[in-house]
């Protein structure tokens, strides 16, 4: 059962929005909502990643999602992108994509991006983004892994106003979905990516190994293989993409 305690709905822009102290996972909370919901909490104590990952989300990190009225197969990648927008307008630089929509600075990762599909008609957007929290903390693992706002922001941002912008980003591309503009989206998401670079692709336990060349018109992953040869993978034949060092 989820012990939520609710604490606050808001009116931001327009959008409502759900604070909680602490709920299960928030993409939950949000499954039966309607568009332009969205709902926030402090932490989360089964927050998920891609493919059921745990995703720790402790105390001052932003743990939120917001329902939107569509589900074009591209949305993924416009809600990494909307990330991104968000980040630079706060001052992030050096920000890049990891295919699907991991957001990283350099070589650690700031932001992730969990889409859920419920019920026909809307999906859930799920967005973390370490702030003041220590994930490292939690998880030993992620020792060097992760990046956190409040470590490469000159002025901090509050989880709830970095929210707003989000929130704010994410209806700009709905818009722009709506209105059409899938080829200039998909043209910015070509821009955040490290292009080029050795990846192996986890096609739900086959590796291949290749050259990432980005998206095409459709959003399909293209790699470019050992022998010259490009293929395209839909969104859901990838369950993992591993970046490989160069020699
Ligand atoms: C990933 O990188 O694998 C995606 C991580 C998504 C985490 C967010 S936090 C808010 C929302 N609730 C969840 O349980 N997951 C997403």
């Amino acid at each position: 059962m989820n012990m939520a305690v609710q604490r606050k709905i808001k009116r931001i822009e327009d959008w409502t929005v759900w604070e909680y102290d602490s709920v299960n996972s928030t993409n939950l909370v949000a499954a039966n909502l309607p568009a332009w919901s969205a709902v926030r909490a402090d932490t989360q104590t089964a927050g998920r990643g891609r493919f059921q990952r745990e995703w720790v989300s402790d105390e001052g990190g932003l743990w939120f999602s917001a329902v939107v009225p569509a589900e074009p197969a591209i949305l993924p990648l416009v809600a990494g992108l909307a990330v991104c927008d968000a980040l630079r307008e706060l001052g992030v630089k050096n920000l890049r994509l990891r295919w699907p929509n991991d957001v990283m600075v350099g070589q650690r990762k700031l932001a992730g991006v969990l889409i859920d599909r419920f019920k026909p008609g809307v999906a859930v957007i799920g967005i973390g983004v370490n702030v003041n929290n220590n994930p490292a903390g939690r998880d030993a693992s992620l020792q060097n892994q992760t990046e956190r706002l409040a470590d490469i922001l000159a002025v901090p941002v509050s989880v709830e106003n970095l929210m707003v912008l989000l929130l704010r980003h994410i209806r700009l591309l709905m818009h722009a979905l709506n209105a059409n503009e899938v080829s200039s989206l998909l043209s910015r998401v070509n821009g955040l990516w490290s292009k080029k670079s050795r990846v192996s692709l986890d096609l739900d336990g086959d590796i291949v190994l290749g050259s990432f060349e980005g998206v095409d018109a459709a959003g399909r992953l293209l790699l470019v293989d050992a022998l010259g040869a490009s293929v395209a993978y839909n969104f859901e034949q990838v369950r993992h993409l591993t970046e490989v060092p160069e020699l």
